[in-house]
């Protein structure tokens, strides 16, 4: 009766590393093993960086047709120009009320993004100028390097610089939404009076 038990055991014993032996090892290095539900290794959908026979061109990723807008995406359609400046000076106006909630994002906006070089009051003097960084022009006193007083800028002429950034200073277009923007764009109009 032991002897027996002795067997199965020994007998369950291999054929349980047998069958890891089976299941685990693979010559392909890369192979991920036995797949379960393949539909969601292999899928159907194209990935964006794939070849397409469906298109004309083999890409997955296809330009948006000319003179569509995608769905939530705000346009602004001037150049990164002094023409584009100041055609967006003219036309382009603030989409935002001026409540006391849109100037406090607006104020907290500008003190994490702006107030490293424009300093905390807007006059050119923040941590970065500290260090020997160019001193940008003070808001409410300074002058434009595009021509007129800092005091005088516009929404849209501060909005461009955002969007594009102006010679020694960056586009802030990624780090900010087009509502962002608006709101950074309110607060500077407030130092712009200090
Ligand atoms: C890395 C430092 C730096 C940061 C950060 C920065 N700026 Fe500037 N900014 C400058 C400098 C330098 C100038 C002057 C550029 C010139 O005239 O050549 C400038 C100019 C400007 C002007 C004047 C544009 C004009 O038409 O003359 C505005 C408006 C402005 N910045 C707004 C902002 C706002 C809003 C932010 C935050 C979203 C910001 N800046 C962040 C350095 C910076």
């Amino acid at each position: 009766m032991l002897a027996m038990n002795k067997f199965r055991i020994l007998g369950i014993a291999v054929v349980t590393i047998a069958a890891s032996i089976v299941t685990t090892s693979c010559n392909d290095k890369r192979s991920t093993g036995w797949e379960y539900a393949p539909n969601m290794y292999e899928k159907i959908a194209f990935d964006p960086d794939q070849k397409n026979p469906n298109f004309k061109d083999g890409k997955t990723a296809q330009l948006p047709p000319a003179g569509t807008t995608p769905v939530g995406f705000t346009r602004f359609d001037y150049p990164k120009t002094t023409e584009g400046y100041n055609q967006a000076s003219i036309e382009v106006k603030s989409i935002l009320f001026n409540t006391s909630k849109n100037i406090e994002d607006g104020k907290a906006l500008f003190m994490t993004f702006c107030s490293p070089c424009h300093g905390k009051t807007g006059q050119g003097d923040g941590t970065v100028v500290a260090h020997g960084f160019p001193a940008p022009p003070s808001y409410s006193k300074g002058q434009s390097s595009r021509g007129g007083a800092m005091k005088d800028l516009t929404d849209g002429k501060i909005y461009h610089t955002i969007t594009y950034g102006l010679n020694a200073m960056g586009s802030y277009a990624s780090q900010l939404s087009p509502e962002e923007r608006w709101k950074v764009v309110m607060y500077v109009h407030h130092l712009q009076t200090l």
